[in-house]
């Protein structure tokens, strides 16, 4: 598990022309709600393509804290067999969720209407994160939380002996508030109702209705309001996992700065709750292309073949796309310093309660690297440099974020010097084989000793 092993440093060197195909792992957010969904089936669910990161791993571990025989298989192939909606079992040790806010958080919504008792804890990250976004619509259904102060981890959750179905419109727009919301909703009597002003990534919807819950979406003025009859008993699925287009803006983003490159990346899905990058390296002048677009499992699907962008412009990302790019960030703000002029993100709060706080781990490394940032609570500009202009030579601290180590990996490959990561270890909670991937593109990526 990321944060509790020895740092590993890393260099990314600047490089040649990256070339060839990418294959990215399983997407993240669909792998945790298949094992969550699968154990809460009656009977036997299959998955290929499940994500075997750090955080999925952790969920695995805690379904079978409640119950679930999960089991894998093969690479990517694992089957769970689930103890049907209301069935789990009190875990008879504390559930370690990891660096996984979206493990955690979507767990706690699975177990709080189950008369069960569950002490939940994480990494240093996870543990410095809010969790009364999730304790407090959860409170509504009957469920006790006790957690050190400001709703932190380690936190211990009753579940509700007599829940009692919820309405409920999110403070903040999260998906994993929505979900772990919909998720107590299954084993409450009647109907849960959540309301969204801005739409966030609907995955726990789509594949809710999957495995045969009844869930009806109206789009309405006060946004978007979903409705869960609970207590169904859900029908296990088999799933093909998609790759994870989180995952794939990594070396979209990297052959779009580095001279020369062009790299394809197949079987990316392009579901509209998550595309907002792709769309906002176009109007930068990225030559980014959809190939082979399709639909697979109900869901748009396409090849991504990015190129080297000798013209990128710096734009204003306009807030309401915030929600469906929300973890791409951190890489857009790579990708912009090699761009000409100014990108203005707004409407970005949330960036601030993830992994780490990205704003800030991002704009001390970038400033670090000769890159100027400026920042307000909500918002963040970067002023491009240009192709070619970018110093880099900095060390940065990636701050057990994943995401945070991988944007500054790929920006070493373009930089004028090379950038040190004081630790690439949390790289494996969502992309494994990132090293390999990137070196087989032609990445100079590569441990150090500091
Ligand atoms: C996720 C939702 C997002 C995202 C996270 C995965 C999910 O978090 O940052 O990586 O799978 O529901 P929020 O819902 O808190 O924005």
């Amino acid at each position: 598990m990321s944060g509790h092993g020895t740092p590993i440093p890393m260099i990314s060197r600047p490089c040649g022309p990256l070339k060839g195909e990418a294959h990215v792992p399983g997407d993240k957010s669909i792998s945790h709600r298949s094992l969550i969904l699968g154990a809460l089936s009656v009977g036997e669910t299959r998955i290929t393509g499940l994500l075997e990161g750090d955080d999925v791993l952790d969920t695995a571990k805690a379904m079978r804290s409640f119950g679930a025989q999960v089991t894998q298989h093969g690479p990517g192939e694992w089957s769970v067999k689930g103890v049907g909606v209301g069935g789990f079992a009190e875990p008879d040790h504390v559930i370690d969720c990891g660096n996984s806010g979206t493990g955690v958080r979507l767990i706690m919504g699975s177990m709080a209407t189950s008369p069960i008792t569950a002490t939940f804890t994480g990494d240093a990250s996870l543990n410095s994160r809010p969790m009364a976004r999730i304790t407090d619509p959860l409170a509504l259904f009957g469920c006790r939380a006790v957690g050190r102060e400001g709703g932190r981890l380690p936190m211990t959750l009753v579940g509700a002996a007599d829940p009692v179905p919820v309405r409920y419109t999110t403070p903040v727009p999260s998906a994993q508030v929505k979900s772990a919301v919909l998720l107590a909703g299954l084993n409450a009597p009647g109907e849960t109702v959540v309301i969204e002003k801005e739409a966030t990534r609907d995955h726990t919807e789509r594949m809710l209705a999957g495995f045969g819950a009844e869930i009806r979406i109206e789009e309405t003025e006060a946004g978007r309001v979903i409705t869960l009859k609970g207590q169904p008993e859900l029908v296990p699925q088999d799933i093909t996992v998609p790759r994870d287009p989180s995952s794939a803006a990594f070396p979209v983003c990297a052959a779009i700065i580095v001279p020369g490159s062009d790299v394809l990346v197949p079987n990316i899905g392009l579901n509209p709750t998550r595309a907002g990058l792709f769309f906002t390296l176009q109007e930068m002048g990225a030559d980014l292309t959809f190939e082979n677009i399709r639909e697979e499992g109900g869901e748009p699907v396409a090849d991504l073949r990015a190129k080297y962008s000798p013209d990128l412009k710096g734009i204003a990302v306009p807030p309401a796309r915030a929600a469906s790019m929300i973890d791409e960030y951190p890489v857009l703000s790579v990708v912009a310093s090699f761009a000409q002029g100014v990108t203005d993100m707004q409407g970005v709060k949330e960036l601030r309660v993830k992994e780490s706080d990205r704003i800030d781990a991002m704009a001390v490394g970038l400033r670090a690297a000769g890159v100027a940032v400026d920042e307000g609570e909500d918002w963040w500009k970067i002023n491009g440099l240009g192709h070619g202009n970018v110093p880099g030579g900095a060390l940065v601290e990636t701050r057990l974020d994943h995401r945070i180590a991988m944007a500054f990996a790929v920006m070493g490959m373009a930089t004028q010097k090379p950038m040190k990561l004081d630790d690439g270890g949390p790289i494996t909670t969502s992309f494994p084989i990132f090293e390999n991937l990137m070196a087989d593109l032609g990445a100079q990526l590569v441990r150090s000793n500091g």
